[in-house]
């Protein structure tokens, strides 16, 4: 067990080294995982591990070639399972009613759940992890890549490794940002200046406004990196796949 500066120590590792994470390891980690809470202790997910060089290779442009997914020892794609639960259901005469928003729901807090459990195991072992967002924007060729089957959905990658860097700390927003006593305490132009300086203030985020020819680094999030474009876009496609995969959205 690390120390308590392991709270605010830990970093999203993106760079690996050659050494391999064994397969005991990766099982063992998985197993205490799974001991995160989950919804009615129903366990709504399935975790698909890509080890080999083609495997990983075929996962690559789904995560639009972020080199930490070919540059890590494994990579786990923590997927939203109603599959398994509607099939027990099945051949024990129970009538399953999965195929929902609803137990959608439950399955991908499930299966973030043990996917940020499993984050923490493999850090306090000394790895390194990145999780990759871009999971349910190509859910459609994740899903072909990794044979996943309806009611199945990926929901968040991890590639894991040994770390080959040590990155800077990139910073969190005061918790005053988002403690709120009793009663939600809405925000003021006054209160935003005031919560987001010291994230505004930063040389790395004065850089992201120089490079991208922004007034704002508000605009750099807004229009660069998650623009109502994409959001709209991956929106539609993610609920044409649900629909495809037999969940009513
Ligand atoms: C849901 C989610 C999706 C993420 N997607 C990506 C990603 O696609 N690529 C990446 O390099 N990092 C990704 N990250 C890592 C974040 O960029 C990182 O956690 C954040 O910048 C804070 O850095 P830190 O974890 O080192 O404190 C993701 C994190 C989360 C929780």
């Amino acid at each position: 067990m690390k120390n308590e500066s392991y709270w605010t120590d830990r970093r999203t590792i993106r760079r690996y080294s050659d050494r391999p994470v064994s397969d005991a390891l990766l099982k063992d980690m998985l197993q205490k995982a799974a001991h995160a809470p989950t919804t009615g202790n129903m366990q709504l997910y399935s975790v698909i591990i890509s080890r080999t060089a083609e495997e990983k290779h075929a996962l690559a442009a789904a995560h639009f070639n972020q080199p930490q997914v070919e540059g890590c020892s494994a990579v786990l794609t923590f997927c939203a399972d109603l599959n398994r639960m509607t099939r027990w259901c099945q051949v024990r005469k129970a009538d399953p009613g999965f195929d929902n928003l609803q137990s959608l729901i439950a399955a991908i807090l499930d299966t973030s759940l043990i996917a940020q459990q499993f984050n923490t195991i493999a850090e306090q072992n000394g790895l390194g992890v990145c999780m990759l967002g871009t999971t349910t924007y190509n859910a459609p060729q994740i899903a072909k890549a990794l044979g996943l089957p309806s009611l199945v959905v990926p929901v968040i990658t991890l590639t894991v490794g040994y770390p080959a860097e040590s990155p800077e700390d990139c910073g969190r927003l005061p918790v005053e940002a988002f403690i709120h006593n009793g009663r939600y305490n809405d925000y003021t132009p006054e209160s935003i200046d005031k919560l987001y300086s010291e994230k505004e203030a930063r040389e790395d985020s004065k850089r992201f406004v120089e490079e991208n020819d922004k007034e704002t680094l508000a605009q750099v999030f807004a229009d660069v990196r998650y623009p109502r474009s994409n959001n709209e876009h991956f929106s539609t496609t993610f609920i044409e796949y649900l629909n495809s995969i037999g969940i009513k959205i």
